[in-house]
């Protein structure tokens, strides 16, 4: 398959590349300096100038407070820089796998009401997650003629980016403690898992509309700490703290956890194997 990755330098772009390369797939990597998504006539042009198989689109402004005060700074590339690449990937008749996010669900619900499917509607609290929605309108709305697959996902961590796994091995190395926050809750989802299952939804034609695919079960960041350390055999303590003890500038979800009522969802290993498969690649070793 030949397949054109945009966002190719970032955390889940690498990993993206690096498994299509692994099966065998020809791979157009384009990273930011390569490919500006919000610029329109240069995603027409890639396309064109590349015929390709499937897009997938990894390319995102991914600061979630700093999209609070600029939120045209997010739209160009989350809103309009989707649309672009769905335009261009309708035109040239490519499919196209477009990444989206938990955090376009406002996270009210309980953990006992169960975990968030594609059919809930979406309400997101911030600037990021309102412009990940429009990202995903957008893709939505680029044509009858677009083969298409939204894929939510959350909570990521892999070699190729700063990720909160990998902050919490770095605090390890330093403090006896850190503070974490309980009244999150979420998915851990390992960029060298859903990788994979992102390359099968750019070759199932069938596969149309907006899939959920996270690590399996559900945590808090409180969880995901003590289990990297448990894992990595670092001796630090993990203390509990509330979301309110430590303000952000942009709102989180409390509760955000994906599940899918698709059959023809991926399934993910659970979180924790997720863990284990980024600790190995690190080298890290309890
Ligand atoms: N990280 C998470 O926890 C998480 C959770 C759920 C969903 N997601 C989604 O997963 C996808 C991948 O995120 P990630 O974690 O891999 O983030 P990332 O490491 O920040 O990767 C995003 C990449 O997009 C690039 N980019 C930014 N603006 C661009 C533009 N105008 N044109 C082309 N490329 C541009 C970035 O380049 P620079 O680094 O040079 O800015 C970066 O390489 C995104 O759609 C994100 O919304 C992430």
């Amino acid at each position: 398959m030949r397949l054109l990755v945009t966002g190719a330098g970032g955390m889940l772009g690498q990993d993206v590349v690096r498994a299509a390369e692994a099966r065998g797939d020809e791979v157009i990597a384009l990273a930011r300096g390569d490919l500006d998504v919000a610029d329109e006539r240069a995603v027409a042009a890639a396309l064109s100038d590349e015929p390709v198989d499937a897009v997938i689109n990894c390319a995102a402004w991914t600061d979630v407070d700093g999209a609070e005060s600029d939120p045209d700074g997010a739209d160009a590339v989350n809103a309009l820089g989707a649309g672009n690449v769905a335009q261009a990937a309708a035109h040239a008749g490519a499919r196209l796998v477009h990444v989206s996010t938990d955090y376009v669900f406002d996270g009210a619900r309980s953990p006992q009401e169960g975990a968030y499917v594609e059919s809930d509607t979406p309400a997101p609290h911030s600037v990021y997650g309102a412009s990940k929605l429009a990202g995903e309108e957008a893709v939505a709305g680029a044509g009858a003629d677009l083969s298409f697959a939204i894929v939510r996902s959350s909570w990521l961590f892999g070699v190729g980016g700063r990720n909160f796994v990998a902050t919490m091995l770095a605090l390890g190395e330093e403090r006896d403690e850190v503070t974490v926050v309980t009244d999150q809750i979420g998915c851990p989802t390992a960029t060298a898992h859903l990788a994979p299952a992102l390359l099968a939804l750019a070759r199932d034609e069938d596969a149309q509309g907006i899939f959920h695919v996270a690590g399996s079960g559900q945590c808090s960041w409180h969880e995901l700490a003590v289990e990297t350390f448990r894992q990595a055999g670092i001796a630090c303590r993990v203390l509990p703290c509330t979301t309110a003890d430590m303000p952000r500038p942009a709102p989180r979800p409390a509760f955000s956890a994906l599940a899918s009522e698709r059959d023809d969802a991926p399934l993910l290993p659970p979180w924790q194997e997720g863990l284990t498969t980024y600790l190995a690649q690190r080298g890290v070793h309890a």
